[in-house]
């Protein structure tokens, strides 16, 4: 089955699903707030396509096809024939919950809204829209192109329904996907945050170098990627909004910024987006590609 796809913000997050539903052969529809953001977006995503078909990663044809599928919009009614909307935007709960009462009035009845929120309440955002049964979580991870995993999130409201018609949209663009309680932190954030954490207290210490750590996770443990190659791909700024609304929950030390964090962020070196992070970038590549 083909899908009409609306994916709302064209961020790290919006624009590596837009990849992911585009690839898929799916009609996919890019929304953030201005001609900027939407051609920044757009931008981002056809890059990846064509990288990935010159290095032989995807076939030229798929990559043609998935480019000529894709739009952007500025205008929230344009998603009005969506099969699915995937929210991307920024972590804040009265954003997303007033984006899917502004989606109630637009979309057709049986349009399934997916929230990509990393640490808000599934239940507590679909509280915001009046078909709370056709709102689930979709945490797609971070580079999404990349990574096959998707957290699938029932909130206490979400159809059985619902439930079934997203894992099989899943399905289609080729994740594989697990269900997790709506709890903070889902699952995987749950391991990796505090993971992240001990890994730059670590290098605060004087226990290893980035180039160090990075070497003994993907040789030691068999991690695709190091965690700071990967903290530069989250961003900082993303990192610790996801670490402090964690600690606040969950009042756990292990979630806590370190202090090397907030110092980075201070010095602007936020990762890949400003082309230094832990490392440092030639250009301001996304997807770690
Ligand atoms: N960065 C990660 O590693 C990661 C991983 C998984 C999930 N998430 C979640 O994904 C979401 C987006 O994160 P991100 O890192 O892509 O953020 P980002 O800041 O890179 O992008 C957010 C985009 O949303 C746009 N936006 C804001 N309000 C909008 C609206 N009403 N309609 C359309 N666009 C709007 C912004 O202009 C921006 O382009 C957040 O909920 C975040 O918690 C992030």
């Amino acid at each position: 089955m083909t899908y009409t796809v609306g994916v709302l913000g064209g961020g790290t997050m919006g624009s590596g699903i837009a990849v992911v539903a585009a690839r898929a052969g799916h009609r996919t529809i890019l929304r953030d707030l201005d001609d900027e953001r939407v051609g920044a977006g757009l931008d981002r995503v056809t890059s990846f396509l064509d990288k990935s078909a010159a290095l032989g990663k995807l076939p030229s044809d798929v990559a043609e096809k998935a480019k000529s599928g894709l739009s952007g919009a500025t205008d929230l009614a344009d998603l009005a024939d969506c099969d699915v909307v995937i929210e991307a935007i920024f972590e804040d709960v009265e954003l997303k919950r007033r984006t899917f009462a502004e989606l109630d009035e637009i979309c057709k009845p049986d349009t399934l809204f997916h929230t990509n929120t990393s640490t808000l309440s599934v239940t507590a955002i679909a509280a915001g829209s009046s078909r709370p049964e056709r709102v689930v979580g979709t945490h797609y991870c971070n580079p999404a192109p990349l990574m096959k995993l998707v957290e699938v999130v029932t909130g206490r409201q979400t159809g059985a329904d619902a439930y079934e018609r997203t894992r099989r949209f899943l399905d289609s663009l080729g994740k594989t996907s697990v269900t997790v309680k709506d709890s903070p932190g889902f699952l995987v954030n749950r391991f990796l945050i505090p993971f992240e954490n001990n890994c730059i207290r670590a290098l605060e210490a004087g226990r290893g170098t980035v180039e160090s750590i990075d070497k003994a996770v993907r040789f030691g443990l068999g991690y695709p990627m190091g965690p700071f190659t990967l903290l530069d791909i989250v961003g900082l700024d993303i990192h610790r909004a996801v670490s402090l609304s964690l600690y606040e929950q969950l009042r756990d030390q292990r979630f806590a910024p370190p202090p090397l964090v907030e110092q980075m962020i201070a010095a602007g070196h936020l990762g890949r987006k400003t082309g230094r992070g832990f490392h440092t970038y030639d250009d301001a590549r996304h997807f770690g590609s």
